[in-house]
């Protein structure tokens, strides 16, 4: 009975909203939309629940709030607070946000399961982006690990921890593809490329959400921001974003794609819009693809405030409209702009939005909090003794060493000054180097500031060496926090005669300069991405007193390094590292881990390349090698090379590694599998990530002149070999055409294989 009551109005619903979609669709025009409106059907706990709700308290599950107020302190007699307890006590509140600590969470619980009418527990989320409190490198370097068990495992270590503090429900994984430096959120997501990008969002999706959702251990995701944030013009952020078909489906959507499904049960709206419509109001991205195409039954939440901004992007003509819109388009809870509390039950009683929409939307909120378990027991994540043992636990501090040392990237060594040899006397020189509080990198609000183990104290378990150390440029400007702007000293040159006198003593000096870890990440786009301050003008000066430098580069975003890149003879790409950043860098300088990381993200040669990525299209005037290189008339730069200066893929070991010729066949399944034999020519025991590109030769949609599709992490010992083989459906030789239509094109395809994306051997088939 309820069934078909159910399915009634939801058809009901779906007709009348189409109807009102279509009007809507004429007034704006929008990518062409489907009839797929992906309403979803309860669990019968959910279904009875939803029948005893009022329009109010449905309405209240798709509201979250900010708890900015001291909820252990005394109850707030005035403004947002006030009146955020009484919502509270109505059940006009589904979740809240940055409310961590079993104490704190559970008295807001209580309040809510305890006055509320039907006692619907909150669920609370937080930015638990790489980490809680034990902090793993920043995204970005993680995806230079390559190792996806690495990276599943870091995302279980922060849902323990922040599950043990009270919180059920984490705003990752990042998932935007980027391939602008200049946009500071590339140091939250996986890099430039879809298809590893891909991996990295499941293996994020499964670590967070582990194989049980009811565990006190585990948390629901939040994959975000859905969707293009990452091709903000400009690399500006919250800047518009004006894309193809092409690039939406083969490029930016397809992380999200894996990550639903992986299971993620949420997933987080964007601040930009797409080709003129707001990612909050976008039906087509929202409920053709998302909620109807890949059939997602979780719940997607407005990213803070932002459909409060649909006025101000000129969509919507008031605060009433906005809701409308974001509602019928699909966006399930409202962060933080109280439209939908403010307008949603005006605008079904008016009839402007259909009862079947509001109750879908909580439907799937219902269904995330009963997969969770909070029906069960809403105080399962409030356990006080649970959030001792769990918090800042020592087998956290080994996943995240693990990883970080798997992170770090050599970008080059000659002379082998790396590793260090015992003995040596080593110089170790820069403002990062006892800073406890940059290596924990940007998005870390759960953390503690300075609770990273610096480089210098990492270094110190090495007592074969001899240390010595200077600041050289002071960091001066350092924020006081994440919301403030942040720059290295440019004026202050006092420390370098220290930093000099020292160095000249030394045999190798490791220089650590880069980025701060709060030049990164929201809010933090860049125009210039040189090394920042006097740090270089620093190393330009040691240069001249010990030619024996070991660039140690802190970074959240690839940096233009170029000049370092012809005077520095090693570079040692860090990152910022989390909680292990110094053992992790320790480990590696002294070879007892030989780095085996590989870029997720292209360096240019300057700002002016940018964005640079090695998936290109070949042009119609590609470069030929029997070009006369002064005629102009084809796709360069007239004062830059056009590959980057260190591509995708890219990263260098303290051993060599020789690949053999590719064996290609075609199998019954309509696939290939390309085989390959990998030796360890060096004398070091090393990982390397072989990778596998391909080519679509001739498609009816131009395709890129590389494309990963496969990789695998192989150690070897010296003089070990590996044959690797690579299987290819069907699938991995399919592309999304112009219509969004994933279709395989029979023809001639390039196959190819290496170390790197711009050092790869070739063989192609027909297929
Ligand atoms: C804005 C950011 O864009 C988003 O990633 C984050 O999850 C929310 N704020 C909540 O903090």
């Amino acid at each position: 009975m309820k069934l078909q009551s159910f399915t009634l109005v939801a058809i009901a619903a779906v007709f009348l909203f189409s109807c009102s979609r279509q009007t809507k669709i004429a007034e704006k025009p929008a990518i062409p939309s489907g009839q797929n409106h992906g309403m979803i059907k309860g669990s019968p706990f959910v279904e009875d629940l939803l029948s005893k709700m009022t329009l109010d308290e449905k309405i209240g599950q798709m509201n979250q709030y900010n708890g900015f107020w001291d909820v252990t302190g005394p109850a707030p007699a005035a403004g947002g607070g006030a009146e955020k307890y009484d919502n509270l006590r109505a059940g006009k509140v589904g979740s809240m946000l940055n409310i961590t600590g079993t104490e704190r969470v559970r008295k807001i619980q209580e309040i809510v399961v305890k006055e509320s009418r039907l006692g619907i527990p909150l669920i609370f989320g937080h930015d638990v982006i790489h980490g809680f409190k034990t902090l793993a490198p920043i995204p970005l370097a993680e995806a230079a690990s390559w190792d996806l068990e690495a990276i599943k495992k870091s995302s279980s270590v922060a849902a323990a921890e922040a599950a043990a503090s009270g919180i059920n429900w984490t705003f990752a994984p990042m998932v935007d593809i980027s391939r602008d430096a200049r946009w500071g959120r590339v140091m939250e997501g996986g890099g430039e490329d879809p298809y590893l990008g891909s991996l990295i969002a499941a293996a994020r999706v499964k670590g967070f959400q582990g194989d049980d959702l009811k565990s006190p251990l585990t948390i629901a995701s939040c994959t975000k921001h859905y969707a293009g944030y990452g091709f903000a013009e400009g690399g500006r952020d919250y800047n518009t974003v004006d894309i193809s078909n092409s690039t939406l489906h083969n490029v930016i959507l397809p992380p999200f794609k894996a990550a639903v499904m992986a299971g993620t049960k949420t997933l987080m709206n964007s601040f930009n819009e797409i080709n003129g419509i707001p990612a909050n109001a976008h039906t087509y991205i929202l409920r053709d693809v998302l909620k109807g195409d890949w059939n997602f039954k979780g719940y997607v939440v407005s990213d803070w405030g932002s459909i409060g901004e649909l006025p101000i992007h000129g969509y919507a003509e008031n605060s009433k409209q906005a809701a409308e819109q974001a509602v019928k388009a699909g966006c399930d809870m409202d962060m933080e702009s109280y439209y939908y509390l403010n307008h949603l039950k005006e605008l079904v009683n008016e009839g402007n939005v259909p009862m079947a929409l509001i109750d879908d939307a909580v439907r799937r909120i219902l269904m995330v909090k009963e997969e969770l378990g909070l029906f069960e027991d809403p105080y399962k994540y409030c356990d006080a003794n649970r959030e001792k043992e769990v918090v800042y636990n020592p087998a956290h501090k080994a996943a995240v060493r693990d990883v970080a040392k798997k992170s770090i990237v050599l970008l080059k060594n000659e002379s082998a000054l790396l590793p260090l040899k015992s003995g040596q006397k080593v110089a170790v020189i820069g403002p990062h180097v006892k800073d406890k509080n940059s290596p924990l990198g940007s998005w870390r609000i759960g953390s503690d500031d300075n609770s990273a183990v610096s480089l210098w104290e990492g270094l110190q378990a090495h007592k074969n060496i001899e240390w010595l150390y200077a600041e050289g440029v002071k960091l001066t400007t350092a924020p006081a926090s994440f919301t403030e702007e942040v720059s290295i000293n440019e004026t202050d040159t006092t420390g370098f005669a220290e930093a000099l006198r020292v160095a000249a003593m030394a045999d190798v000096v490791l220089l650590n300069i880069g980025e701060h870890g709060f030049m990164s990440g929201e809010g933090r786009s860049r125009t210039n991405i040189d090394i920042p301050g006097l740090q270089d003008e620093l190393m330009e000066a040691i240069l001249k007193v010990n030619k024996n430098v070991v660039l140690v580069l802190q970074a959240g975003r690839p940096l233009d390094i170029s000049k370092a890149s012809e005077t520095v003879p090693s570079i040692l790409l860090v990152w910022q590292l989390g909680s292990e950043s110094g053992n992790a860098i320790a480990d590696v300088v002294t070879g007892q881990y030989n780095p085996s990381g590989k870029l997720p993200m292209s360096f240019p040669r300057n700002v002016g390349q940018v964005p640079i990525y090695y998936s290109v299209k070949n042009t119609g005037r590609p470069l030929k090698n029997d070009f006369n290189p002064k005629m102009v008339f084809w796709s360069h730069y007239g004062d830059s090379e056009k590959t980057a200066l260190y591509p995708f893929g890219y990263g260098l070991s303290y051993t060599t590694f020789k690949y053999g010729n590719i064996a290609l066949s075609k199998n019954l399944e309509g696939g290939l599998s390309a085989t390959i034999n990998v030796t360890n020519t060096g004398k070091m025991a090393g990982e390397e990530v072989v990778q596998l590109y391909i080519r679509d030769k001739v498609a009816s949609s131009t395709r890129p002149i590389k494309e990963l599709k496969g990789f695998e992490k192989v150690k070897l010992e010296p003089g070990g070999s590996k044959m690797v083989t690579f299987l290819l459906t069907k699938k991995e030789l399919s592309f999304y055409n112009d219509k969004g239509e994933e279709v395989f094109e029979p023809g001639e395809f390039d196959i190819m294989i290496g170390g790197s994306s711009d050092d790869v051997q070739t063989a192609s088939i027909n297929m």
